[in-house]
């Protein structure tokens, strides 16, 4: 589909991208909102396959109640450059196909960058959800998909109010870009209820379940810069068994930090430890680990927020945020790969110390009702009038 052909006629569908595990709790609700929307909008389900497995994909589907997709371009792992050159490769005779009015695409993974861009030079609007996110360290893969898929993106939609200084900072112009609240929270509010208990979890892996009877943390670990150097793992291993003779630890652990631990020959170091190794878990699994925990301890960016929204105290093994909101209003404190500051962090909790924090503006559980009206208008408008 041109940019001349969006302005009139029924709407053609908006092919909704998703790849990787955090774009299926994002899109889940857009989904919802575009089949509630008056007119209802149109909707082509597109998953790359960046994430295969069942514990990464079928499980939250699954929990998310997301329809099967109507394509699976099935690319599978790779290295960043054959990844995102798979899937511009197979997206690419689908647009041709299915001629969508835009492609909308969440969050930072390569499936997110990979198809902005063959859109983009097909001349398909593009629509970026979580736009103007920025840790300005370019050294994660996840910031460079950031920048270039909102230089690209028509519309843009943020989560916090921040992103719109980044992206006009960057030259975006103000106009194509629409505070929306944050999508990811719409899911947290409401699964919540539904969220399996922690005692759950456990047991149905052969746990002791009587670890998370009284108070427990929470584990996951799966940034490049943390897991994939043993020198650097091997320390973060040693200071969670440490702090698990204080705090039971449940640690949901990434297929590739399970992979590494093994390659560099670290599981000794959890050996014994109040550590409860589990893999990567559902939606509804995870939701009840973290709203039960006394402290999430973590690298992911949807933790950071998840953990606000929940009012949880989270500490963060990273040296930078892109989602600076959670520290300044919610729960979230940076805490790198300093051990002492990991120690003394937990310690603080443990001593009814942790930040309590408040819930950010428009993470209220309405967001994709917001993005679907929004882009229901701007289709409507003919989407290249706002590319003013
Ligand atoms: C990707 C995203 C990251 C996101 C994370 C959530 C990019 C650049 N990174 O990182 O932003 O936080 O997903 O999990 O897109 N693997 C499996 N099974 C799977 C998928 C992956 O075993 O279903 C293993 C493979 O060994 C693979 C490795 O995990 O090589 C890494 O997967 P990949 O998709 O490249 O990146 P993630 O680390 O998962």
């Amino acid at each position: 589909m041109t940019r001349e052909a969006t302005g009139s006629g029924p709407l053609r569908p908006v092919m909704c991208i998703v790849g990787a595990r955090p774009n299926f709790m994002k899109m889940a609700p857009i989904l919802r909102a575009f089949a509630a929307h008056q007119p209802p909008i149109p909707a082509l389900l597109v998953h790359t396959g960046q994430h295969y497995d069942s514990s990464m994909s079928d499980k939250l589907f699954a929990d998310l109640q997301l329809p099967r997709p109507d394509l699976n371009l099935g690319v599978g792992s790779g290295s960043h450059a054959v990844q995102t050159a798979e899937v511009m490769k197979r997206i690419e005779p689908a647009m041709d196909e299915h001629r969508p009015s835009c492609v909308l695409v969440v969050g930072d993974v390569n499936s997110t960058l990979a198809v902005a861009l063959v859109a983009c030079k097909k001349d398909v609007p593009v629509v970026h959800v979580e736009a103007g996110l920025r840790s300005g360290d370019r050294r994660m893969p996840e910031e460079v998909n950031r920048v270039l898929t909102d230089r690209i993106s028509d519309r843009l939609y943020t989560t916090e109010r921040s992103a719109l200084d980044n992206l006009v900072g960057e030259g975006i112009a103000a106009g194509r870009v629409c505070f929306a609240g944050n999508v990811m929270i719409d899911s947290l509010l409401s699964h919540r209820s539904a969220a399996r208990s922690a005692a759950a979890t456990l047991a149905e892996h052969g746990q002791d379940a009587a670890l998370v009877a009284g108070a427990y943390g929470v584990v996951t670990l799966h940034r490049p810069s943390n897991v994939d150097d043993a020198d650097t793992l091997a320390p973060l291993l040693a200071v969670l068994a440490e702090l698990s003779a204080r705090l039971p630890l449940v640690f949901a652990m990434h297929p590739r930090t399970r992979a590494n631990i093994e390659r560099f020959g670290l599981g000794h170091l959890l050996a014994g430890a109040r550590v409860a190794v589990l893999p990567p878990q559902g939606y509804l699994e995870m939701v009840g680990l973290m709203d039960g925990a006394t402290v999430v301890l973590t690298d992911s960016g949807g933790l950071q927020e998840e953990t606000t929204a929940l009012g949880v105290p989270c500490l963060t093994l990273r040296e930078n945020t892109e989602r600076p909101i959670t520290v300044e209003q919610g729960t979230n404190t940076m805490v790198g790969r300093d051990l002492d500051a990991i120690r003394a962090a937990v310690g603080d909790i443990l001593a009814g110390r942790g930040k309590r924090g408040r819930v950010p503006e428009f993470w209220d559980g309405h967001a994709a009702g917001r993005i679907a009206a929004d882009l229901h208008a701007w289709l409507n408008a003919g989407a290249p009038a706002a590319l003013a």
